[in-house]
């Protein structure tokens, strides 16, 4: 996808996700409501200019994902998300997405966020305590943890929106294992060349896949490969 706009004009949350709705990627009352409660402010470190629609680096090779990317996802997946739902962010980096999940589908539901980087866990926690967000995590409905995002988060299975926010070469078998029936997953897959692909679990548990778009994401990978650049 490509980048809606540039420069430091728009500097407010408001403002972004006002330029969402207008480049016509922000589509629902829903999405627009949980984007303006989850300040993209609070996510991203010290000097950077949040409210761009840039990726930006976080360190440890890895990347926040444009807002444009940010408000696709959550549009692909708003249905599955609704109040009491399960969602999981595999790749949680700065907690963004992860928190705007626990948001939607509240206390009564279960958002996990699983990162391989203990020190962008501990970064996304902090970033989700500032937010919103911060009465989930406290009351146990929202948990961030350390681990291999290929493998999901059995735990807390089955899942009714899954989100990867890497790229993987093919599409982990325990993700999709993890997607409850009629549950949907949005997931960039490939290599140098990317295509976000949302992956429906249909009721009788058989599989549609369908491409939405090209994309650039930082690979989901090992941790060792990652932090050597690989
Ligand atoms: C594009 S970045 C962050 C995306 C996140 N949605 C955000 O905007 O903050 C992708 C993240 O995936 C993480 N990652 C890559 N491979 C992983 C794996 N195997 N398990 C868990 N996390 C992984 C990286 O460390 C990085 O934080």
């Amino acid at each position: 996808m490509e980048q809606y706009w540039s420069g430091s004009a728009i500097n407010k949350n408001k403002g972004m996700v006002e330029n969402l709705q207008h480049c016509g990627i922000i589509k629902s009352r829903k999405v627009v409501e949980v984007m303006e409660n989850i300040d993209r402010g609070l996510f991203v470190p010290n000097g950077v200019q949040p409210y761009i629609d840039s990726p930006f680096a976080i360190g440890y090779n890895a990347t926040i994902s444009a807002p444009h990317m940010h408000a696709a996802c959550l549009q692909l997946l708003e249905n599955h998300l609704e109040p009491g739902m399960h969602a999981l962010d595999v790749g949680s980096g700065t907690g963004y997405l992860t928190a705007c999940f626990a948001l939607m589908v509240g206390p009564n539901g279960r958002t996990v966020g699983v990162e391989h980087i203990p020190e962008l866990v501990s970064f996304s926690i902090k970033n989700i305590e500032k937010s919103d967000a911060a009465p989930l995590l406290k009351d146990g409905s929202l948990s961030v943890h350390d681990g291999d995002g290929r493998q999901g988060w059995p735990e807390f299975a089955p899942y009714d929106a899954i989100h990867v926010g890497a790229a993987a070469p093919e599409i982990p078998q325990p993700l999709i294992d993890q997607l409850k029936p009629g549950g949907r997953m949005v997931i960039p897959v490939g290599n140098t060349f990317q295509d976000l692909k949302v992956v429906d679990k249909n009721s009788d548990g058989s599989i549609s896949i369908r491409t939405e778009t090209s994309v650039r994401y930082v690979p989901l990978t090992s941790k060792e490969a990652q932090l050597k650049g690989e």
